[in-house]
């Protein structure tokens, strides 16, 4: 079994490498990459000697390059986590965003129908349902509920899903997508809420918190998305889309608390909201759990501990990320907030 894995040297993507090179050591992993500022080598680092595993340089959305690749390497399977994938970047320059998640996926399709693949799975997000009221805790995000985005990020990633989903219809190609909720864990890049302020409590910066600091998401332990994409390839029906989440719904205050009690230390400073933030995510998994039999295998107060830990055992990781572009992104973005 050979699989593609595009954006593997990002945070999921990475995860989902180093999950399947250590669960089947008898598939081929083929990791396409463009490095973008998310993307990081070091992720990679402990497989790259892997005879089962071969990484490439390039751009999902540079035709030629994906279709050399494809020729190349004959992938029976091809799983996208390939993307710009976040929300605040989105905002402050959408173009790349449709540039990746839209045409990227378009290239990445019409590969899959050229050479002929057995599944082609899109790891799509449970943003594109755009976000839930705070005040109606019985409403969840099913597989049904209409694709309703906010920003340019969910909007790009919802126009992926439906490209995909016109391929399959139209060509027959055999797709399945699954929309996931906010996943934490290792090799989480420092932009996003949990690895940025774990890194600033280690830096002795206040905590940036958005707005009031109610916003509801729901939170997954990365291990547990890769096991779901993992029963998703193996058992999982084409043509369908599967959500994924593990009821683990805390407002952004709480998870920022649960930090600070965990580290001794930390100082929360409230900073303007995000233009168009949503509100609440909460994704209903019935649909993988009674088709797939997926359950999430870890608890938020053991993995939140793991993730903490693991951003204090390797410093070298995350301190070698907030020396680079990070440095302008994070005066642009919360220089005078
Ligand atoms: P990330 O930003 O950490 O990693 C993205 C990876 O894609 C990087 O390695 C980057 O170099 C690569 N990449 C970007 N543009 C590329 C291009 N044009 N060609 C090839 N590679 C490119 O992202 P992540 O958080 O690991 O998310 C992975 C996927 O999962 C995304 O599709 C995202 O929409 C989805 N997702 C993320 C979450 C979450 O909580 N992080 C939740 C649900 C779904
Ligand atoms: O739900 C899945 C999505 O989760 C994925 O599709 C995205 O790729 C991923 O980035 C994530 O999106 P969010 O916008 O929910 O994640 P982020 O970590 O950026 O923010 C989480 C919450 O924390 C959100 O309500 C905004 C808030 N926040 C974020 C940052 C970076 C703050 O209050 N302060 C911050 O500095």
């Amino acid at each position: 079994m050979k699989i593609l894995v595009t954006g593997g040297a990002g945070f999921i993507g990475g995860n989902f490498v180093h999950y399947m090179l250590n669960k089947y050591p008898d598939y081929q992993i083929i990791c396409l990459d463009k490095l973008t500022y998310a993307g990081n080598m070091e992720t990679l680092a402990p497989v790259m000697d892997k005879l089962n595993f071969t990484f490439v340089k390039a751009d999902i959305a540079d035709r030629d390059a994906v279709y050399g690749i494809f020729e190349k390497e004959k992938p029976d399977i091809v799983v996208n986590f390939a993307a710009e994938s976040h929300v605040d970047r989105s905002i402050e320059n959408p173009s790349i965003f449709l540039q990746t998640n839209v045409m990227g996926t378009q290239v990445l399709l019409d590969a899959s129908r050229k050479y002929g693949v057995s599944r082609y799975h899109q790891v799509s997000t449970d943003e594109v349902y755009g976000d839930l009221p705070l005040d109606r805790p019985d409403l969840f995000f099913t597989e049904e509920t209409p694709i309703h985005t906010s920003s340019p990020y969910s909007a790009s990633k919802a126009g992926a899903d439906l490209l995909v989903q016109a391929y399959h219809r139209t060509f027959g190609l055999p797709a399945t997508i699954s929309r996931c909720s906010n996943n934490y864990g290792p090799y989480h890049f420092p932009e996003k809420l949990i690895p940025l302020m774990i890194a600033n409590v280690l830096n002795g910066k206040p905590l940036p918190v958005y707005g009031d600091g109610k916003n509801i998401r729901d939170w997954l332990y990365v291990e547990d998305h890769c096991a779901a994409i993992d029963l998703i390839l193996h058992k999982g029906r084409v043509g369908e889309v599967y959500n994924i989440g593990g009821h683990n719904e805390k407002t952004n205050l709480e998870v920022v608390q649960i930090i600070i009690d965990a580290l001794g230390k930390g100082e929360i400073q409230f900073v303007t909201d995000r233009k168009g933030h949503d509100q609440r995510y909460a994704i209903d998994p019935t649909k993988i759990h009674n088709e797939l039999g997926w359950l999430p295998a870890t608890k938020f107060e053991d993995g939140i501990k793991k993730t903490i830990q693991w951003y204090l055992d390797n410093r070298d990781w995350w301190e070698n990320i907030l020396s680079g572009e990070y440095q302008d992104y994070y005066e642009r973005m919360y220089g005078d907030r």
